[in-house]
């Protein structure tokens, strides 16, 4: 099937929500967001976060179809997020998948939350699909992979091994009091700041640490610098701590991406996850692909943070690729590796 038509349902955090694809297009793209009822706790509550994906799941299956002008009938699989993610929440997704496709006949595809992110970027443009190095950077997971085929062959060249890039915005944005979730008040507060103010450590980019990790990432040592200089400092200027922050991560993000695509001769770069919305992320990595001869793309950032049409897009590339479906009895699994695509 060339052109399948898929329903994706993604529920693995905080944001129920649903795409409708047809072959690479996108139809529609619908998400209920419950972050309002956690900002006042700081993170994500996963028993909240549960009942709110139970609560608006039929109002947003319904508006992407009427977005779209499907009928269900005329659906030809049905995707959702297997994992990784929080266990009970991404359960309200399979479940309602689950229902869907028995109700319809219709094959269910589990995908992967990860190399959905990644998948998103094939419905912004048409050009003949090619291996690219992903760097993927979300609130729980910071990767390199080297995608060979998004269906099928994806191998992590390396990923954080404490924090995940995400996490340390959020973290960082508590410290400087400006709220939940983190990255996008960052983001802007960082844009009337100098991002040379204060240097910060860039982990694992010292010749001995990449003997070992030359792909890994590591955030931990600069949330405790930042922490020490907030300390330090009582007079500190917010802005310029933002943007020297931001600086440092989006420094290691790249040099550490670039270098994959010139080691791997793969000169296409594909920046996803929540934090691929970071402005200053997109602005530099804009530069430095453009100096080294990489293709880049980066999904707009509404594509970039979690949503439905990501898992129904990955979902129309496997059916595309005739990939085998998953079984009825899909489980969610609150851990995947990124290189399994599809989750039986
Ligand atoms: O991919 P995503 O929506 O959810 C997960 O799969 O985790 O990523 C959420 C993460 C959060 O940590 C959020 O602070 C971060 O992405 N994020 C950003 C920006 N927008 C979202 N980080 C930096 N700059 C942004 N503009
Ligand atoms: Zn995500």
């Amino acid at each position: 099937m060339s052109e399948p038509l898929v329903l994706g349902i993604e529920t693995s955090c905080d944001e129920t929500a649903v795409g409708i694809v047809k072959g690479r297009k996108l139809l529609a793209n619908v998400i209920a967001s419950s972050v309002e009822e956690h900002a006042r706790f700081g993170g994500v509550v996963p028993e909240v976060a549960s009942r709110a994906h139970l609560e608006a799941m039929p109002a947003t299956i319904q508006q992407a179809l009427d977005i779209s002008g499907v009928k269900l009938k005329d659906v030809d699989a049905i995707a959702v997020t297997a994992g990784p993610g929080l266990v009970g929440a991404l359960l309200v997704g399979v479940s309602a998948a689950n229902g869907l496709a028995l109700a319809l006949e219709k094959p269910l595809y589990g995908v992967n939350h990860l190399a959905s992110h990644v998948a998103v970027d094939l419905l912004t443009h048409e050009e003949e699909i090619r291996p690219t190095i992903a760097l993927l950077v979300s609130g729980g997971h910071s990767s390199i992979l080297q995608v060979s085929d998004i269906t099928s062959d994806i191998k992590s060249l390396g990923q954080s091994i404490d924090d995940a890039a995400g996490e340390a915005f959020d973290k960082i944005a508590r410290l400087l009091q400006l709220g939940f979730p983190g990255g996008p008040l960052i983001d802007k507060e960082a844009k009337s700041g100098k991002v040379d103010a204060i240097s910060f450590p860039r982990g694992l980019t010292n010749a001995k640490d990449l003997a070992e990790h030359e792909f890994d990432f590591s955030f931990s040592g600069l949330k405790t610098a930042v922490s020490r200089y907030l300390q330090a400092t009582p007079e500190f200027v917010r802005a310029d701590v933002a943007a020297s922050f931001q600086e440092a991560i989006v420094d290691v993000l790249l040099q550490k991406s670039i270098k994959a695509c010139l080691q791997t001769g793969i000169d296409s770069l594909v920046i996803a996850g929540g934090v691929a919305a970071n402005s200053r992320l997109r602005t530099v990595a804009q530069q430095r692909c453009a100096k080294a001869g990489i293709e880049l793309r980066t999904p707009p950032p509404a594509l970039c943070t979690d949503n439905g049409a990501m898992v129904a897009a990955l979902g129309s590339l496997a059916v595309a690729a005739g990939r085998p479906a998953s079984s009825l009895g899909l489980e969610a699994a609150s851990a995947i590796s990124p290189s399994i695509p599809i989750w039986a």
